[in-house]
C-alpha cells in the first residue's frame, strides 16, 4: 500500500549521549565534532519508506541536561515511538538510560515502540557497556537494541527503519 503514517519520536538519554547528533546524522546525512548541547529541546521531521507505508516521523530531540528533566513529558506524551539513547563508553549514561526506560513504562503510552541505542560504536575499543549485558536488558523490558554511530553512521538509517516496521498499522 501507499499509505503515510505520521509517527511522533522522542529521543531521551544523558547529556553527550549523541542524541542530536544520530538526528543529524538521519535527517541531514552530517556528523559534527562539537555538537552543541542541546537547550530544551529541538524539532525535525524526516520520512522513511517502509513495505507498506511511508513514515512521516515527527522526531524532538529532547536535552539530556538534568535542569529540562521536567520537560520531557511534553516530549513523550502521545508519542508512538522513543530512542533512548546512552553511550557504550560512559556506564553512567547507561544508567540513565534504564532511568528513561522506567519513566516511559511508568508514564508513557503503553503501545510506545521503545529503541535503545548504544551509541559511539565507533569507540568500541573503549566500552564501558557490554552488548550482551544491554541485549538482556532490551529483552527483558520489550525494547529492542541495536549500538549505533552518529559519526560513521552506523545503524542509524537502521534504526529509525526499525521502528517504522514495527509501529502499528505500518
Ligand atoms: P545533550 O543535547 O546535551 O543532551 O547531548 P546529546 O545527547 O544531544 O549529544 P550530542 O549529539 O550533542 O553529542 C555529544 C558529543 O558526542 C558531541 O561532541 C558529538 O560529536 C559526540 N558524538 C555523538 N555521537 C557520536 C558517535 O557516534 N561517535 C563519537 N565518537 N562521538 C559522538
Ligand atoms: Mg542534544
Amino acid at each position: 500500500g501507499n499509505k503515510t503514517l505520521n509517527a511522533k519520536l522522542v529521543l531521551l538519554g544523558d547529556v553527550g549521549a549523541g542524541k542530536s547528533s544520530l538526528v543529524l546524522r538521519f535527517v541531514k546525512g552530517q556528523f559534527v565534532d562539537f555538537q552543541e548541547s542541546t537547550i530544551g529541546a529541538a524539532f525535525f521531521s524526516q520520512t522513511l519508506a517502509v513495505p507498506d507505508a511511508t513514515v512521516k516521523f515527527e522526531i524532538w530531540d529532547t536535552a539530556g541536561q538534568e535542569r529540562y528533566h521536567s520537560l520531557a513529558p511534553m516530549y513523550y506524551r502521545g508519542a508512538s515511538a522513543a530512542i533512548i539513547v546512552y553511550d557504550m563508553t560512559n556506564l553512567a549514561s547507561f544508567t540513565r538510560a534504564k532511568n528513561w526506560v522506567q519513566e516511559l513504562q511508568a508514564q508513557g503510552n503503553p503501545n510506545m515502540v521503545m529503541a535503545l541505542a548504544g551509541n559511539k560504536s565507533d569507540l568500541v575499543e573503549v566500552r564501558k557497556v557490554t552488548a550482551e549485558a544491554t541485549q538482556a536488558y532490551a529483552q527483558e523490558n520489550g525494547l529492542f537494541f541495536m549500538e549505533t554511530s552518529a559519526k560513521t553512521a552506523t545503524n542509524v538509517n537502521d534504526i529509525f527503519y526499525e521502528i517504522a516496521k514495527r509501529l502499528p498499522q505500518a
